[in-house]
């Protein structure tokens, strides 16, 4: 018998920055290096807010089909008929009118992380969803990486017992001369305007571990308490962000921070590191996660003396296209197909959000950052906090 035809998806990407082009170069490797086979991704057209050449240069930087269309504006790929979902790659202070635009326009939508600058923007999205009975996603893409769930499986498996206790960080030292950091103070990472800072762009990272462990595998959903410790940069974004989370009901304890002065791992970024990102400690051993939080490669079960004191490592490779070769020689392949293949499969069942991050847990996650934010006095500029949505707001660009 024949196999069935894959399920077939037609992207629009809004937004032609850095992680577009990561995330749309992944839709295009071969499922098959991956063994997926029942869906494949066609990335249909991309949109620039500055120009169609620019969207144009876009789509043939990353080797998109010739047919792929090119837009000079989000209002024209939000209104494409031939597009089943939109993945919106734009910086975190413009989330929300983006995703609305396209909401509005009856789009299903994956939202780059963290899904908007506040939860009360986040309400009315998810509330939009429900409404157009569209689907609508955070693009929180560790969650979907086969170590992710081996890891979830273990714990509600109890294979360290009870979970006391988590650690996570995500950190980068991006400390420059003196007080200053290295990045211009309007890179996205420090701006205001931009609704820039650790806790939004790296620490949404270290909060998914806590979540996925202490909110997602328990059986009680609940939102924790928290008590955050704040330091804020010369341009008022948050810099270093200590938070204690407290699962009252549940009786757990998460330990999550982040920062730009020092690093997880002081070899570097990609670096397994000598240590781990996040520690999951439960009454029978815990579980180790290594390399940067939002893409981890390796971990390790390390059992109680008692238990034999056993240690399991267990790598978890990134798959490449060696069909698909970059300058660098490698093949491309970064982990982020896996959240995409979610999208297309819930799109395939009916679904309008995903099991794996639910609108209840990103809003959750949405009001404990609120929390953190106004414990450590992170104020954004009223235009990028405004939860009512304009059509015409400049973060729209031209229609
Ligand atoms: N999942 C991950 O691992 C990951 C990694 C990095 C970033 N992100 C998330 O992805 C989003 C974008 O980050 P990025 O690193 O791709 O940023 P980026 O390289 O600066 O790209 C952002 C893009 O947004 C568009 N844009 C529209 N108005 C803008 C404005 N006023 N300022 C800057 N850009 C504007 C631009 O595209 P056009 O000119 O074509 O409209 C720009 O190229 C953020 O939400 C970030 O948190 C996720």
């Amino acid at each position: 018998m024949a196999a069935a035809k894959p399920y077939s998806v037609r992207w629009g990407i809004l937004a032609t920055g850095g992680i577009a082009t990561t995330f749309t170069k992944d839709l295009l490797t071969n499922p098959a290096t991956r063994s997926v086979s029942d869906i494949s991704h066609i990335v249909a057209a991309a949109a620039s807010s500055s120009s169609a050449s620019r969207a144009r240069d876009f789509l043939s930087s990353v080797r998109a089909p010739s047919s792929a269309k090119a837009y000079g504006s989000y209002h024209e790929l939000a209104h494409d008929p031939d597009l089943d979902i939109i993945y919106i790659a734009t910086p975190h202070s413009h989330h929300f009118q983006n995703a609305m635009l396209c909401l509005e326009a009856g789009k299903n939508v994956l939202c780059e992380k963290s899904l908007t600058v506040n939860a009360a923007q986040a309400r009315k999205l998810v509330a939009k969803a429900k409404e157009k009975g569209v689907f609508l996603m955070e693009a929180v893409w560790t969650r979907y990486f086969p170590l992710s769930i081996k890891i979830r499986a273990l714990v509600k498996d109890g294979a360290i017992g009870k979970v006391e206790r988590v650690f996570s960080d995500l950190s980068i030292n991006a400390a420059g001369d003196g007080d200053e950091l290295s990045f211009s103070d309007d890179s996205r990472m420090v701006n205001v305007d931009l609704a820039g800072g650790a806790l939004l762009d790296l620490g949404i990272y270290s909060l998914t571990w806590q979540f996925q462990i202490l909110y997602l595998c328990a059986e009680k959903k609940e939102k924790p308490r928290v008590v955050a410790a704040v330091q804020r940069y010369r341009t008022g974004a948050d810099e270093m962000t200590s938070m204690v989370l407290s699962w009252e009901g549940n009786r757990t304890v998460g330990i999550a921070t982040t920062g730009l002065r020092v690093a997880t791992q002081p070899h570097g970024e990609g670096d397994l590191g000598t240590g781990p990102s996040c520690r999951i400690q439960g009454t029978k051993g815990e579980i180790q996660v290594y390399g940067p939080l939002y893409r981890p490669v390796m971990y390790k079960v390390v059992k109680h003396g008692d238990e034999g004191g056993k240690i399991e490592e267990v790598d978890c490779p990134i798959p490449s296209d060696p069909e698909r070769e970059g300058k660098d020689g490698k093949g491309w392949g970064h982990g982020m197909f896996w959240e995409a293949d979610e999208a297309a499969r819930c799109l395939r069942d009916g679904k309008v959000q995903s099991e794996t991050l639910t609108w209840d847990e990103s809003l959750v996650i949405m009001d404990v950052m609120d929390e953190v934010r106004r414990q450590g006095g992170v104020v954004y500029p009223k235009e990028i906090e405004s939860d009512v949505y304009d059509e015409k707001s400049p973060l729209n660009g031209k229609s």
